[in-house]
C-alpha cells in the first residue's frame, strides 16, 4: 500500500514545508503551520476525459483570427469592471466579507445572462437560492442550479450540460477526492481551483469563484489562487450603507483602475452609473465641516461629499477616526496644517467621513480634506456650489493632479459654481471659457484666505 504523503501548509500564505516549522519562511507569521495530505491519486483526475482535447502548439497568428469575443454579462458595471466582459476561459474570483452581496451580485448575473449558466452552490440549498432569485424578481430557464462540493461529481455535470458559465459559491466549500484535507484547508482550496482552471482553458469557459475574505481584509486561503486566477474582484462597502463598490485588484484582461458601483435595494443590487448623485448629501442649510472632492475613481469623474469634525479632546490622547480615508493620510495632513498654518490640532478630536461609506484613494482628495478641516475649525460653512480638486503636499504646497479637465467638467455638469484646484494645473485650461469659476491656489494657507476671507 502506497504510505501517505503530507506535508505542512502555511494557513496565511499557503507556503509548503517539508517538516513542522514555527514562523514561516515566506510570510513571516508565527504558527500557522498545519499538515494536510497531499497524496494525490490519478484515478481521482477528474479531467481526464478532457485531456483528449488538450490543445497544440499553433503559429500566434492562426490563434489571433479565432479570438473569441467577450461575453457581455449585461451588467454594464461588470463589463466595466472586467474591461468590456468576460473574456472566454477565463478564471474570475470574486472575494469580500459575508453578507456584502457576493451571491446576490453573481445570481442576478447569472439570472441576467442569456446563455446556459450553472450555479454551483456549496453554502445554501437550491430553496433558498430560489427564495434570493424570487426577490430579486427574474425567471430564467438557462439558470440551473446545482448543490455539489466535490470536484469529481461536478466535472461529470459540466462535461454533460456543457454550460456557457460557471458559478462556484464558494470556493472554500469545495472539496477533491485526491486531497483528504477538509474543505477550505489550503491544499483543498488551491487543487479545486486548479482542476476549475484547467476546465476553464481547456472548454474555453469562463468561470467565477466566490471566495470568503478574513478579518483583515485578505482573501482567505492561499496566496497561490490569486495567482492562479486571471482576475481578482473585490466587492465592499461598508455594511451600513447601501453602497457597493466592486473594485478589480488584478486583471489580466484589463485594467485594474475600474471600478463598478452597485447600491443594494430590496430586489437586489441595482447599478449605479451616475455615482456624483448618491455621494453628494441633500441638505438644505449649509454647515460647517463639509466639503466636496472633484474625485476620479478608476476612470470615472465623482463628487464626493467630505464631512469633518474637530472639537477640543477630551481625554488625554486626542482621537482621529476616520471612514473611508486613510487614517495615517488624515494624520499627515493634519500635521501639515499645525507645522505650515500654526493650527494647533494636537490637542483636538478630528472625524473625518466620506459619506456613503466607500473607500477613497484618489489624492485629489486631500484639498477637501483640508477644506472641510479648516472649515470646522473655524466654524464657517462652505458653498455647498463650490468643490475641491489638488493633492496637498509636506511643504504645504498645492500640487497639480490627473485629469483635471475631467474634473472640471464633471463638476460643472452637476451645476457647481467654483473648484479650487491647484495654481499649476491650469496650463491648457480656458478659464475664460468655462462656465463654472476655476480658483488657483498654490498654497494651504492662500486656501485659508480665499476660503474664508481672514486676515
Ligand atoms: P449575500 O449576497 O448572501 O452576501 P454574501 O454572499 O457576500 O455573503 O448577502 C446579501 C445581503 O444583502 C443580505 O444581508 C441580504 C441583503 N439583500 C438585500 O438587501 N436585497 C436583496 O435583494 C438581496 C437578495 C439581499
Ligand atoms: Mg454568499
Amino acid at each position: 500500500m502506497a504510505k501517505t504523503q503530507t506535508a505542512f501548509f502555511c494557513q496565511n500564505c499557503g507556503a509548503q514545508s517539508s517538516k513542522w516549522i514555527g514562523r514561516c519562511n515566506s510570510c513571516g507569521e508565527w504558527n500557522t503551520y498545519v499538515e494536510e495530505v497531499i497524496h494525490r491519486d490519478n484515478k481521482h483526475d477528474a479531467w481526464q476525459k478532457i485531456s483528449s482535447l488538450l490543445p497544440k502548439p499553433r503559429p500566434i497568428t492562426e490563434i489571433s483570427s479565432e479570438v473569441q469575443d467577450r461575453l457581455n454579462t449585461n451588467n454594464q458595471e461588470f463589463n466595466r469592471v472586467l474591461g468590456g466582459g468576460l473574456v472566454p476561459g477565463s478564471v474570475i474570483l470574486v472575494g469580500g466579507e459575508p453578507g456584502i452581496g457576493k451571491s446576490t451580485l453573481m445570481l442576478q448575473i447569472a439570472l441576467n445572462l442569456p446563455l446556459k449558466v450553472l450555479y454551483i452552490s456549496g453554502e445554501e440549498s437550491q430553496e433558498q437560492i430560489l427564495m434570493r432569485a424570487k426577490r430579486l424578481g427574474i425567471h430564467n430557464p438557462n439558470c440551473y442550479l446545482y448543490n455539489e462540493t466535490t470536484v469529481q461529481n461536478i466535472a461529470r455535470y459540466l462535461g454533460e450540460m456543457e454550460p456557457q458559465l460557471v458559478v462556484v459559491d464558494s470556493i472554500q466549500t469545495l472539496t477533491t477526492e485526491s486531497i483528504d484535507s477538509t474543505a477550505g484547508s489550503i491544499s483543498q482550496v488551491r487543487e479545486c481551483a486548479a482542476q476549475l482552471q484547467k476546465f476553464a482553458k481547456q472548454t474555453h469557459t469562463p468561470v467565477v469563484l466566490i471566495g470568503h475574505i478574513t478579518k483583515d481584509g485578505m482573501l482567505a486561503g492561499p496566496k497561490i489562487l490569486e495567482h492562479m486566477v486571471d482576475t481578482v474582484l473585490q466587492f465592499e462597502g461598508d455594511r451600513h450603507y447601501g453602497y457597493r463598490i466592486l473594485r478589480a485588484m488584478k486583471n489580466r484582461f484589463g485594467s485594474t483602475a475600474e471600478l463598478g458601483i452597485y447600491e443594494m435595494t430590496n430586489s437586489g443590487l441595482r447599478e449605479v452609473s451616475n455615482p456624483s448623485e448618491i455621494l453628494l448629501s441633500q441638505r438644505e442649510e449649509e454647515m460647517s465641516g463639509i466639503s466636496i472632492a472633484a474625485n476620479i475613481e478608476g476612470m470615472r469623474p465623482m463628487l464626493i461629499e467630505i464631512q469633518a469634525l474637530v472639537s477640543s479632546a477630551v481625554y488625554g490622547t486626542p482621537q482621529r477616526s476616520t471612514t473611508g480615508f486613510d487614517p495615517r493620510r488624515l494624520n499627515m495632513l493634519l500635521a501639515v496644517l499645525e507645522k505650515r498654518m500654526g493650527f494647533h490640532l494636537g490637542a483636538k478630536d478630528v472625524f473625518l467621513n466620506i459619506t456613503g461609506g466607500i473607500r477613497v484613494d484618489d489624492p485629489a482628495i486631500d484639498m477637501a480634506v483640508i477644506a472641510s478641516v479648516l472649515s470646522s475649525v473655524e466654524d464657517i460653512p462652505i458653498n455647498h456650489k463650490t468643490c475641491f480638486a489638488g493633492e496637498v503636499g509636506l511643504s504645504g504646497e498645492i500640487r497639480t493632479v490627473n485629469k483635471i479637465d475631467q474634473r472640471i467638467a464633471e463638476a460643472q455638469k452637476l451645476g457647481f459654481e467654483k473648484i479650487y484646484i491647484s495654481k499649476y494645473n491650469l496650463k491648457g485650461i480656458d478659464t475664460a471659457r468655462s462656465d463654472i469659476e476655476i480658483i488657483p491656489v498654490a498654497r494651504v494657507n492662500e486656501l485659508h484666505r480665499f476660503l474664508f476671507k481672514l486676515r
